[in-house]
C-alpha cells in the first residue's frame, strides 16, 4: 500500500491472542481513507471501534472510510451537531455514534447500547464520554496529529493486517 507506512508493529501485545498494537502514519486524508477502508474490510458483524482523537483528528474521515468499504457513500458520513447515532445500511449495518456533544443526563439510555445488540459495525467518536457502556471487546484507534500527518495507533485483540 502506498500514502501510509508501518511505524512499527508489536505483536502479542496481549496475552490472550495474536492480537497487537499496530503503529501507522498517514501523510494526509487520502492515506487516512486508505488505512480506514483496509481497517473497514476487515471488520465484522458486532464489531465496535473507538476513535480517539481530537477534534480535527480524522475521526469522522476514518469513519467516512469504514463506511464505504460497507458499500455506504462517504458523502453520508458527516459530523451532524445534534446526531449522536446515525444509522446507515450497506453491505452490513452501519452505526456511526458521535458522543462530542452528549448533555449532562450522561450516555445511558439514549440508545447507543442498542447499536451493540444488532449485526452491525458501530463505529464511535469521543468514547471517552461513554467508556461505561461500551464493550471491552473493541478495535481502540488512537489518532495523534503530526507536524504533517497523523499517526494511528491501533490496538485489537484479533488480528488485522494493514
Ligand atoms: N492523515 C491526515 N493528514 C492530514 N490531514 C488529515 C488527515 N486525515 C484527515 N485529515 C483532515 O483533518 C480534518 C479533520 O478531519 P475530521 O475527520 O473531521 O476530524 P475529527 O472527526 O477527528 O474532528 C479534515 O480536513 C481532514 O481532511
Ligand atoms: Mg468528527
Amino acid at each position: 500500500m502506498q500514502g501510509f507506512h508501518k511505524k512499527d508493529i508489536r505483536s502479542d501485545e496481549f496475552a490472550c491472542s495474536k492480537a497487537g498494537l499496530i503503529r501507522l502514519f498517514a501523510e494526509d486524508e487520502a492515506a487516512m481513507l486508505k488505512i480506514g477502508r483496509q481497517l473497514g474490510r476487515q471488520l465484522q458483524p458486532g464489531d465496535v471501534v473507538c476513535l480517539y482523537g481530537c477534534l480535527g483528528a480524522g475521526k469522522t474521515t476514518l469513519a467516512k472510510a469504514i463506511a464505504s468499504s460497507l458499500d455506504i457513500p462517504e458523502r453520508e458520513i458527516t459530523s451532524a451537531s445534534f446526531t449522536i447515532i446515525a444509522e446507515h445500511y450497506g453491505r452490513l449495518p452501519f452505526y456511526h455514534v458521535d458522543l462530542y456533544r452528549l448533555e449532562d443526563g450522561g450516555v445511558e439510555g439514549i440508545g447507543v447500547e442498542e447499536c451493540f445488540d444488532h449485526d452491525g459495525i458501530t463505529v464511535i467518536e469521543w468514547p471517552e464520554r461513554g467508556e461505561s457502556i461500551i464493550p471491552e471487546e473493541r478495535i481502540n484507534v488512537r489518532i495523534n496529529i503530526e507536524q504533517a500527518g497523523r499517526t494511528l495507533e491501533i490496538e485489537s485483540l484479533k488480528p488485522l493486517s494493514f
